[in-house]
């Protein structure tokens, strides 16, 4: 373990930019491409399906307001649909399931990027095979940035770094073991940082921020910073799927489960010389743990600094304006995260195979609906996603934990529900109408029907 370097994906450069009626307007092009990586040296090499045959995919790091055209071509083995999970796409371009290009087929995907600087991801969400081409290599990194977020003094450049964690199962071989052997769950015995199996960052003695994605299909963490005595690190959560908090919250771990983001800075200025680990306190029942599932990655903390800016406090205020919906406390919909038969599993009942009923809410564009879900079955996690919107988390209940300081301190837009947990969740159902999905994002799961849609209504019914 930590033999080797963490791979920074490289930043998206695009094809050429435009001004559109005084909106600028960059366009990509992209492809989904089979490539091999040499994962274990004396080994055979590992086969994979990454964008632009890397992966993770190129990170976009795009300015706020800066629309962007990514043309993807598929170049894989199977189809595929492209998802950009945090942001408010207009339906057609969102990735539904069933809104596949064949191979050899490209679709131009349009995103409006009018959010508020915040961390997000493109994945494959292609109906029934989600899990696996996510796991193969189809996901990746996409930023947006603001002067808001810029003003802050934030760690930058080298020192605000991407860490994708996923886990994985290899063969004796070399490459990959499929995830799809169960369908309860996927749960690997490497774990992954940008790809790499337990890699080591070389950092300075001063502040980072580094953008957590769980990118595993089933599994959460419980992250934590370890000094070489073992003890854990204090650090500041200070943004998660919806962008930065109104302040900083202070923590010595953090939950972070499937397609979720949480941002932390963490100071090493105390550790120079000295190896900082990132390590996983994950104690959850329905999670499979190996050997070395509680290590995750390792920090080797030089003596020098070599670049002294915004290395400054957190302020104590990032973001003023946080865009909360207005209040309601009439649970608008229900819903039950179940198992159904022959290893399905549904949302009340109702399975993403079932064409005819699976719009399960019609929220009219512009209002705001409280949603309560329940965890009614299985062992197994479920967390619960929306296209969309952004949420915020109103209450847990029905278990051991309720909402969480640094779930409560932001928008998010997927949230994790443990076995007899209840979740209520508020959201603004805008700013465009259409068909748009929510699923469970154990993906597993949602390969196996565990998938619904909601339609952003121009009438209320
Ligand atoms: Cu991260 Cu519907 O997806
Ligand atoms: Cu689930």
């Amino acid at each position: 373990m930590f033999q080797y370097p963490l791979p920074v994906p490289p930043i998206a450069q695009p094809d050429f930019e435009e001004t559109v009626d005084g909106r600028s307007v960059q366009f990509y092009s992209a492809t989904v491409e089979p490539f091999t990586a040499q994962v274990y040296p004396n080994l055979g090499p590992a086969h994979l399906t990454g964008y632009n045959g890397i992966a993770p995919g190129p990170t976009y790091y795009i300015k706020k307001g800066t629309e962007t055209i990514i043309r993807y071509l598929n170049r894989g083995s199977t189809s595929a649909s492209v998802h950009l999970h945090g942001s408010y796409t207009h339906s057609v371009w969102d990735g539904f399931a069933s809104d596949q290009m064949q191979v050899g087929q490209w679709k131009d995907y349009y995103y409006p990027n009018s959010e508020s600087a915040r961390s997000m991801w493109y994945h494959d969400h292609a109906e029934g095979h989600t899990a696996s081409d996510a796991y193969y290599g189809q996901a990746g990194v996409y930023i947006i940035y603001d002067p808001e977020e810029d003003a802050l003094g934030l760690p930058t450049g080298n020192y605000d770094v991407p860490l994708t964690i996923t886990d994985k199962v290899y063969q004796s071989n070399g490459d990959l073991a499929s995830p799809n052997s169960d369908t309860m769950n996927f749960f690997g015995d490497v774990i992954q940082v940008n790809e790499q199996p337990w890699p080591y960052l070389s950092v300075e003695p001063r502040k980072y921020r580094f953008r957590l994605f769980d990118m595993s299909l089933s599994r959460p963490y419980d992250l934590y910073f370890a000094d070489p005595s073992g003890n854990w690190i204090p650090f500041q959560v200070i943004a998660s799927d919806s962008g930065l908090f109104g302040g900083p919250v202070s923590t010595s771990d953090v939950t972070i489960s499937m397609g979720e983001r949480y941002e932390v800075v963490i100071d090493f200025a105390d550790y120079a010389g000295k190896n900082i680990t990132l390590g996983n306190n994950m104690q959850n029942g329905q999670v499979t743990e190996y050997d070395n599932t509680d290590q995750v990655m390792m920090f080797v903390v030089g003596n020098d600094v070599s670049d002294s800016s915004n290395n400054g406090a957190v302020p104590s205020t990032l973001n003023g304006n946080i865009q909360w919906p207005a209040q309601r406390t009439t649970v608008d919909h229900t819903f039950n995260f179940q198992m159904g038969g022959d290893s399905m599993w549904t949302i009340n009942g109702v399975s993403f195979n079932d064409v005819a009923n699976r719009i399960l809410a019609r929220p009219p564009q512009g209002t705001v609906e409280l949603w309560e879900i329940h965890h009614t079955g299985g062992p197994a996690v479920h967390n619960v996603h929306l296209h969309l919107v952004n949420l915020q988390v109103i209450s847990r209940t029905g278990g051991s934990r309720g909402v969480l300081p640094y779930e409560a301190a932001g928008l998010k837009d997927v949230v994790l529900i443990e076995p007899g947990e209840t979740v209520q969740v508020l959201a603004y159902y805008g700013p465009w109408n259409g068909v748009y999905m929510f699923h469970c994002h154990n993906l597993i799961h949602e390969d196996d029907t565990m998938m619904a849609a909601f339609n952003t209504t121009l009438l209320s019914e």
